[in-house]
């Protein structure tokens, strides 16, 4: 029986491959990749590559065989017609009588336009037939750490968030419940919401990073408004500003706030907390 992950080259692609050949025999997974060459170190670990693009329906032919359980990671293409995409893989899937089909999706409460594609995905996966697992992830840790320079260069943690908290996790967390659901049995038809077990509120967020860092930074909530100003002067297009403001006023409602305990039973530890994200950020 073959595993199949997408997007085996993105960052959360390529912790679900490392935690796949810790259970599996390499050559039992095959890795979905646009780029043969960025594949490379993956193609090194005795991972079958198979190169397509969700775009290019027919490169996807010949990819999935009978039995195979797949993970479609979400595509990153926001200005691209993703649920299509996705439909694409999906249908693929389907035709070849594929077992089981995890998907990435968005938190089910979250209203922010970026988390329709991902409800209307999961529609078209449910209407599929195929055997499901719906991957409800919350927000990455690693989505705030990585702006740590930007943080530490202002003294400010900016968002306009306001009192809200997010419940978020490592791309590590959510691999590892991916991998449970591809190696494990008994996950079909299932939906997670998953999440990290603590939720952090922005203020609290800016005093972990003062504590580690030695400098002290603050916390400075700013309307969706002027939050879309800055990341727009900070070179983001318009586009992409107005979606990641829209975020932050889903979070300012408490979207992101779930703490259900799903993830860290899925993949059997805690969740990581924020504070060692801050921690391995720091370190560089
Ligand atoms: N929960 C969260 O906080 C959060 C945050 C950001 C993103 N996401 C979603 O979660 C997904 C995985 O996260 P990530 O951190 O691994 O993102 P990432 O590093 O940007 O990886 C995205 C992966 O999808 C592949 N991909 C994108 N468009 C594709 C297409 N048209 N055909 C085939 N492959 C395609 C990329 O291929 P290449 O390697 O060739 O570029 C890459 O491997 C993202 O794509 C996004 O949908 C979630």
């Amino acid at each position: 029986m073959r595993t199949v992950v997408t997007g085996a080259t993105g960052n959360l692609g390529r912790h679900v491959v490392d935690g796949l050949l810790e259970k599996v025999p390499a050559d039992q997974i095959v890795a979905v990749v646009r780029n043969r060459k960025k594949a490379a170190p993956l193609a090194a670990k005795g991972v079958a590559l198979h190169i397509a693009d969700y775009g290019k329906p027919r490169t996807l032919n010949g990819l999935f065989a009978a039995g195979d359980r797949v993970l479609l990671i979400s595509g990153s293409e926001v200005d691209k017609d993703r649920v299509a995409q996705h439909t694409a893989v999906i249908e693929a899937a389907k035709a070849a009588g594929a077992g089981l089909l995890a998907y990435t999706s968005a938190p089910g409460g979250l209203t922010a336009a970026l988390a329709d594609d991902h409800h209307a995905t999961e529609k078209v996966v449910l209407e599929s037939g195929l055997p499901y697992v719906l991957l409800r992830n919350n927000w990455y840790s690693e989505n705030y750490t990585e702006q740590l320079a930007t943080v530490l260069e202002h003294g400010a943690v900016v968002a306009a968030a306001g009192e809200g908290r997010v419940a978020s996790a490592t791309r590590a967390d959510y691999a590892a419940a991916a991998v449970a659901v591809l190696t494990g049995e008994g996950y079909e038809n299932t939906t997670f919401e998953l999440s990290g077990d603590t939720a952090w509120g922005f203020a609290e967020y800016a005093a972990e990073i003062s504590r580690q860092s030695g400098r002290q930074i603050e916390y400075r909530p700013v309307t969706p408004e002027v939050y879309a100003g800055i990341l727009t002067g900070a070179g983001l297009p318009e586009g992409v500003a107005a979606i990641l403001a829209d975020v932050d006023v889903s979070i300012g409602k408490g979207q992101l706030a779930d703490t259900s305990g799903e993830l860290a039973r899925l993949i059997g530890r805690p969740t990581t907390p924020v504070a060692d994200s801050v921690a391995a950020a720091l370190k560089g």
